[in-house]
């Protein structure tokens, strides 16, 4: 359980005898609850407490933290991915529990991190988070071309390239500023991903018919919102845009209203983790 599954701290019984209700209709009334009030909130620090621990001794990330989703997020996620891309419920749950059982993914990331100079500041098993989320609107959706801003480790990027491979067509342009990015896209997953290395406002720039855009990269506001300016032009009437940030800033909000898209937002709630969680928002193409 998260801090965010448990239900609202457990209330201070109202009182059953006359002199209890006297005492919380009275002046000293704040006085009487303080109790309930400091264990509620401490429950809550103690357990945040819990995972930080956890974390700090038994993960290796230093940045870009991966988590698996609680159940209930993850089922939430299945409904927002039918609803967002059309599809039935139990197609979006397929797709999730698919790249979920995906052994030679799994396998793929813990042997390309084991690999890198890089494994000391990476965990070892893989744990997707949100990326569940863009792997089943890849298998839904079935773009030609995929654009990811933002390639890091290359862990979105597998997912992503996992998601085309099994659709069996369509390719991914995954772009980093960062020379040193992308160490797990390799074998198979390689030869549906193209590694741009780059400023991606300028790589964007040059791109055509994009069926499926990912912002993840500089997360400030003015970079999201110059990148979803910068692709605007070369997306498919129909394509959909996805952001990492939208729990963060109102850039997609804010394109969404100007340029007629439709804005929905997925939040993320990491299971075990201190992290309380991204998300994705989706600006859909005007209806
Ligand atoms: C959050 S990470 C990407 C995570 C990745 N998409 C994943 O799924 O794990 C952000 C990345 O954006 C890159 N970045 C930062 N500024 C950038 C820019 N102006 N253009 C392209 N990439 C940039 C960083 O080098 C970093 O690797």
């Amino acid at each position: 359980m998260t801090t965010h599954d448990a239900p609202e701290g457990r209330r201070a019984p109202l009182a059953a005898s006359s002199f209890a209700r006297r005492v919380l209709g009275s002046p000293i009334a704040p006085l009487a609850v303080f109790p309930w009030r400091f264990a509620a909130a401490a429950r809550w620090s103690l357990r945040t407490f819990g995972a930080t621990t956890r974390w700090l001794f038994g993960s290796r990330e230093n940045t870009n933290y991966t988590y698996d989703l609680t159940p209930r997020n993850r089922e939430h996620l299945a409904w927002f991915v039918a609803h967002v891309a059309g599809i039935p419920l139990a197609e979006a749950r397929g797709y999730i529990q698919e790249v979920l059982d995906d052994q030679a993914l799994t396998a793929h990331v813990m042997g390309e991190t084991a690999r890198s100079r890089y494994r000391w500041l990476a965990d070892r098993v893989p744990r997707y988070g949100r990326r569940i989320g863009w792997y089943a609107f890849v298998r839904a959706l079935k773009p030609d071309v995929l654009v990811e801003t933002g390639t890091d480790k290359g862990l979105g990027s597998v997912v992503l390239a996992a998601a085309l491979l099994r659709n069996g067509k369509g390719r991914l342009i995954s772009i980093d500023i960062n020379p040193a990015a992308g160490y797990l896209i390799s074998g198979r997953y390689a030869e549906v991903t193209e590694l741009v290395i780059s400023d991606s406002i300028a790589a964007l720039a040059a791109l055509e018919d994009v069926d499926l855009f990912i912002h993840d990269s500089d997360h400030t506001a003015e970079h999201e919102y110059a990148e979803f300016t910068a692709i605007a032009p070369n997306l498919r009437p129909d394509a959909l845009s996805l952001s990492d940030n939208a729990h963060a800033t109102d850039s997609m909000t804010r394109w969404a209203e100007e340029t007629g898209r439709e804005f929905l937002f997925f939040d993320e709630r990491p299971a075990r983790h201190w992290y309380p969680g991204a998300g994705i928002g989706t600006a859909l193409p005007p209806r």
